[in-house]
């Protein structure tokens, strides 16, 4: 009895035409990185699980519940990352990247993984492009690193985005607006989860992150962080506001926006459609300014994002275009397919790009020409083996003619 195999819930193959939209939004992607002077790094898929532990936050959704951890043969509690910037920060700080000249700024590409509940725009196994940078306080860098983002959104042809913004301070400002959290949830504290109830002692700012529609409701006139922000932190804040102004840049200030992941101080973001249903954010990132230090390295400022990859790719679903190709060869008999091979590697190998017919008659192979969208189709049979001449036919423009097997690259001129 043979068995089929099923990919697993919330995880997909991407296939062609499909994979072509993700080449377009990563080449897109490199080439506005690239003209920022941020380079790609690489990192590992598994990661020890303490990383995320100490980074995302114990008390966070992604660390509490969705992480993929398993522990390896030799014994390790191993994690498949559930995001991007720990390893980055990690990388940093164990390569002493901090030596190199500031400011050092980053790219990555590739899958992460969450056990979330899949649905539209929501996968376990989802892409990220993301991007770090290390070594900079100014606002002026969390503007560069918003207008690049835009710029990558512009490049790929979304509209109809938005850009949330919010500062949720420092580690002066934080305990002061913890409290102040906690007078305003402790009356309310038996109607919260039990998620939250925890999260009341742990790291009340949690709450204001929570899916749950009862805590949504009671968190309503929850107090604001913007209330709270250290004079740095203000004007930090009204540092880059001034500066996307100048750049005439858009957004709305979302005074409630705290971000799922521990790890962030001061400027925080989201880029947001309406057009997904309920997965809302398409790109969110802020900085990090305690990170680096937390790892281990010397205090260094940072700031990123990441977006996700399925959420551009649904919303570019139409712009899939497959590559065009350029010729088709179609032939008739062993000789002539072989003359075919050795035409169409020639082509090939000048950049030129083009098929082979295989099996069936020439009609059936300029038939699948047709189907394939080539501009070209060129015909080798037995009377152009014995000519010397190759047929050829324009396929979108309706014009024929005749070229030798040698000449045939001057069609492509
Ligand atoms: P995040 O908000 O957790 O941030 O994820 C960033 C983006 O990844 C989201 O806005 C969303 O588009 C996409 N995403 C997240 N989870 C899923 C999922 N289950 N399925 C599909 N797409 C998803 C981070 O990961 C931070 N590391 C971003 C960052 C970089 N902050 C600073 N540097």
């Amino acid at each position: 009895m043979s068995s089929r195999f099923a990919a697993l819930k919330g995880v997909e193959d991407i296939l062609p035409p499909d994979s072509y939209l993700r080449q377009f939004i990563e080449d897109k992607a490199r080439s506005v990185f690239g003209s920022y002077g941020f380079g790609e790094i690489k990192t590992p898929i598994i990661e020890h699980t303490d990383l995320f532990l100490r980074s995302i936050g114990e008390t966070s959704d992604i660390v509490s519940k969705e992480m993929y951890t398993f522990t390896d043969k030799g014994g390790r509690s191993i994690t498949l990352r559930p995001e991007g910037t720990a390893s980055v920060v990690r990388a940093y700080v164990e390569h002493s990247l901090a030596m190199r000249p500031s400011p050092q700024k980053f790219y990555y590409m590739g899958p992460m993984f969450r056990y979330e509940r899949p649905q539209k725009g929501r996968q376990r196994q989802f892409y990220q492009i993301g991007v770090e940078a290390f070594g900079v306080a100014e606002a002026r860098m969390d503007a560069e690193v918003i207008l690049m983002l835009m710029l990558h959104l512009d490049r790929i042809g979304l509209e109809d985005l938005s850009l949330e913004l919010n500062s949720i301070g420092c580690g002066e400002c934080r305990p002061a607006f913890k409290e102040a959290l906690r007078d305003f949830f402790a009356p309310k504290l038996p109607e919260l989860c039990p998620d939250c109830q925890r999260r009341f002692e742990t790291n009340p700012l949690r709450i204001l992150d929570c899916k749950v529609e009862r805590c949504i409701e009671i968190r309503k006139d929850a107090p604001l962080v913007t209330d709270y922000l250290c004079g740095n932190c203000r004007s930090h804040f009204d540092s880059l506001l001034k500066l996307l102004g100048v750049m005439g840049v858009k957004y709305t200030l979302n005074p409630h926006m705290v971000r799922g992941l521990d790890y962030y101080t001061r400027t925080t973001f989201e880029v947001t459609t309406e057009n997904l249903g309920a997965q809302k954010a398409v790109a969110a990132g802020g900085r990090y300014d305690g990170l680096v230090e937390e790892f281990g390295g010397p205090a260094t400022p940072a700031i990123g994002f990441a977006m996700g990859v399925e959420r551009l790719a649904a919303l570019l679903k139409d712009k899939a275009a497959p590559p065009i190709t350029d010729f088709f060869v179609a032939s008739l008999g062993e000789e002539a397919a072989t003359q075919a091979l050795k035409l169409a590697s020639g082509l090939r190998a000048e950049g030129i790009r083009g098929e082979l017919g295989y099996g069936g008659s020439l009609k059936s192979q300029l038939r699948k020409a047709g189907k394939l969208g080539a501009r070209f189709a060129i015909i080798i049979g037995e009377d152009e083996l014995k000519s010397g001449l190759l047929k050829w036919k324009d396929l979108k423009k309706g014009e024929s003619g005749e070229v030798p097997l040698a000449g045939a690259r001057k069609l492509f001129a």
